[in-house]
This record gives structure tokens, C-alpha cells and sequence, in this order.
């Protein structure tokens, strides 16, 4: 089921994720060989492009008629991409999009630059749109995905992280370039204001629920699948949903093996602290909160008019939840 509709919608958006990805090739060349190595080598690794999909879906779902809409897709997936380039060498991570990454293939530094070469591209990319809404979405989305960031960091090995500090964190890291995405087609389809809050907060809990998901799958994926390598939140001692859960409703036991693994920020104990959080029901709870933005998403589009882009929207809302990649 799952399955047959992700392809399902893969295939309705088929030939405009088509035109994305060849705006990505078109945008990408520099006459720096490095750049062009590295770019090439995390873009071409595949990625689900789920941010760019949304987008289009959007527009579509709106009306369609922006010429833009290709450009700016291949912007927020430009973005995300540089996000990437530069998490992998904070995170340390050694496994993305099922190959090693780029900092492990490159070395962190130019992971970094290059990061910050997509970073640039892309804004040269949405200065072509001239629009000026258009650069202040995304000037202060990619501003607050960095504060996100950053605010994580110093979450790094603390087991007092709150459940409303994390959200603050995963709303700013990744909800914020979602609902970049979804604004974005609600300017060039030029809406009314109810229009474009009703999509922003449509990619806003999308990109919540997306987030508690991946921190789920950081314990109970397989990297088969997700592409990553399961533990590394842990190996940082990220205070993700799952561990700040376990801490407040979990037994004695297993508040003290996940408050220990944080703060020692030791993937060594990953065996004890999966089975606290399966036991304490972190993980089902996470699963809870996730549905629950997917439906607040789902309802914040429901008054669009009926589509098959708006069915595809809704239904990328509850595969957020129920992906396993
Ligand atoms: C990974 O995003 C980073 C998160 C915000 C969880 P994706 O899961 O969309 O990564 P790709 O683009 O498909 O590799
Ligand atoms: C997502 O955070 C990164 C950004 C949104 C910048 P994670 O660190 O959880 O992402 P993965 O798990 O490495 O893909
Ligand atoms: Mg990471
Ligand atoms: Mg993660």
C-alpha cells in the first residue's frame, strides 16, 4: 500500500521532477574540479528529492501556472543538499544516501566549501526569479535552519533537553525549509495571504512530522533502507524524542542507561538504550506526535479544491510517518 503510493506519486509528478533535476545539472557545473567531484557526487547519490516533489505538488495543487516553479524546487533541494554536506561533517556521520559521504570520500574541508558553494548557487538561482518575497523566504529560512543547527549543538550531551526545546531545534532544522517550499509555490502561484499561510503551515508540520520520523529511524531503521548508518544520534549523544521520552517515562533502569549514553555520548551502549525505548513506549509516542502533525498538515490544505496533487499531498503527509527510508 505504502509502497504502490509512493510510486503512484512519483509518477504524477514524474515529468516536473524531470525538469527539476535538469535544472540541478544545468545549475551545477563550476570550472573548479573539486566542486564539480564533490556536487556531483552527493546529488547523483540518489536523495528521495521529497523536498522539491512537495513543492511542485503544491504548485500544481494551486494551479500551476508559474514558470518558476522548476527553478525554485531545484533551489530548496540545492539547499537541503548544502545542509547535508555540512551536517555529515558535524554529525561525523560516515554513511549517506547509501554511499559514503562526502566528507569521509573528500574530507571535511571541502565538504564544507563546497557546501557553501551549493549554498551560493542557489541564491544566485532565486535572484533570477526577481521576486523579492521569494529571496526573503529563503533568506530567512536558510538563516533559521542554521540557528537550528546551532541550537542542536549545544543540546549535544545534555540529558536535561526538554520535549519543547527538541521541537524548537527539529521545527527550525528541518520544518523551516519545508515550509519554505510550500510558501514559495503559494507566492508564485501568487494566493491570497489565507492561501499562503494555510501551505506554509502545511510544510510545516510535514516537515515536523518528517523529523520525528527520522529520529525513529536513527534507532529502529536499517540502513539498507535509510541509507545512514543507525546510532549516529546516539554516538553524539543527540537528545532526540525517543531518549528525552524514555528519561522522563521510562523505569529507573532504563532513564539511567540513556541519561549515561548521552552525557558519555557512547554509541557502545546502543543495544541497552534501543530496548529502553522500545520498552518505555518512546517510540510508539514519537510515532504519536509524528501522525499528529500529519494530520494538522492534512487539515491545513483540506479546502483546497479537489486535485490529484492535493491527494498526493495529503498522502505524502501520513508516508512522512510511515517510511521506513
Ligand atoms: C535528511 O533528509 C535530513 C533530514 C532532515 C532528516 P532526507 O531524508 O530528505 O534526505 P535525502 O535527501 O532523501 O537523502
Ligand atoms: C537533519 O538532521 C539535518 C538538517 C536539517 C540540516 P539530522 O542530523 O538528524 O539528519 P541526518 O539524520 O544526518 O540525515
Ligand atoms: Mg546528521
Ligand atoms: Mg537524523
Amino acid at each position: 500500500m505504502t509502497q504502490a503510493t509512493l510510486d503512484a506519486i512519483r509518477q504524477l509528478t514524474a515529468a516536473d521532477m524531470a525538469a527539476v533535476n535538469a535544472v540541478i545539472e544545468r545549475k551545477l557545473h563550476s570550472d573548479v574540479a573539486l566542486i564539480n567531484d564533490l556536487s556531483a557526487y552527493i546529488i547523483h547519490a540518489g536523495g528521495k528529492r521529497f523536498r522539491p516533489m512537495v513543492l511542485m505538488l503544491a504548485a500544481r495543487a494551486l494551479s500551476g501556472q508559474s514558470a518558476w516553479a522548476a527553478q525554485l524546487a531545484a533551489v530548496v533541494e540545492l539547499i537541503h543538499t548544502a545542509t547535508l554536506l555540512h551536517d555529515d561533517v558535524v554529525d561525523e556521520s560516515a554513511l549517506r544516501r547509501g554511499r559514503e559521504t562526502a566528507n569521509t570520500r573528500f574530507g571535511n574541508a571541502a565538504s564544507v566549501l563546497t557546501g557553501d558553494f551549493l549554498y551560493s548557487r542557489a541564491f544566485e538561482m532565486m535572484v533570477e526569479v526577481q521576486e523579492p518575497r521569494v529571496m526573503a523566504i529563503l533568506a530567512e529560512a536558510t538563516n533559521r535552519i542554521a540557528e537550528g543547527e546551532v541550537l542542536q549543538l549545544m543540546n549535544m550531551g545534555d540529558p536535561e533537553v526538554s520535549e519543547a526545546r527538541y521541537l524548537e531545534v527539529i521545527q527550525r532544522k528541518t520544518a523551516t525549509l519545508f515550509a519554505a517550499a510550500t510558501r514559495l509555490a503559494a507566492v508564485l502561484e501568487q494566493t491570497d495571504d489565507a492561501t499562503e499561510a494555510a501551505l506554509t503551515a502545511y510544510g510545516q508540520h510535514l516537515g515536523t512530522a518528517f523529523q520525528l520520523i527520522d529520529d525513529v529511524l536513527d534507532y529502529t531503521g536499517d540502513a539498507a533502507h535509510t541509507g545512514k548508518q543507525v546510532g549516529d544520534d546516539l554516538a553524539e549523544g543527540k537528545p532526540t524524542l525517543p531518549l528525552i521520552y524514555t528519561m522522563q517515562h521510562g523505569d529507573a533502569a532504563s532513564a539511567d542507561c540513556v541519561r549515561q549514553a548521552i552525557a558519555a555520548q557512547d554509541v557502545g551502549a546502543i543495544d541497552a538504550v534501543c530496548r529502553a525505548i522500545e520498552q518505555s513506549g518512546a517510540l510508539a509516542y514519537t510515532a504519536r506526535l509524528a501522525q499528529n502533525e500529519a494530520d494538522l498538515a492534512k487539515a491545513s490544505i483540506a479546502f483546497l479544491p479537489e486535485s490529484q496533487f492535493k491527494h498526493a499531498l495529503l498522502a505524502l503527509a501520513d508516508l512522512a510517518v510511515a517510511r521506513n527510508h
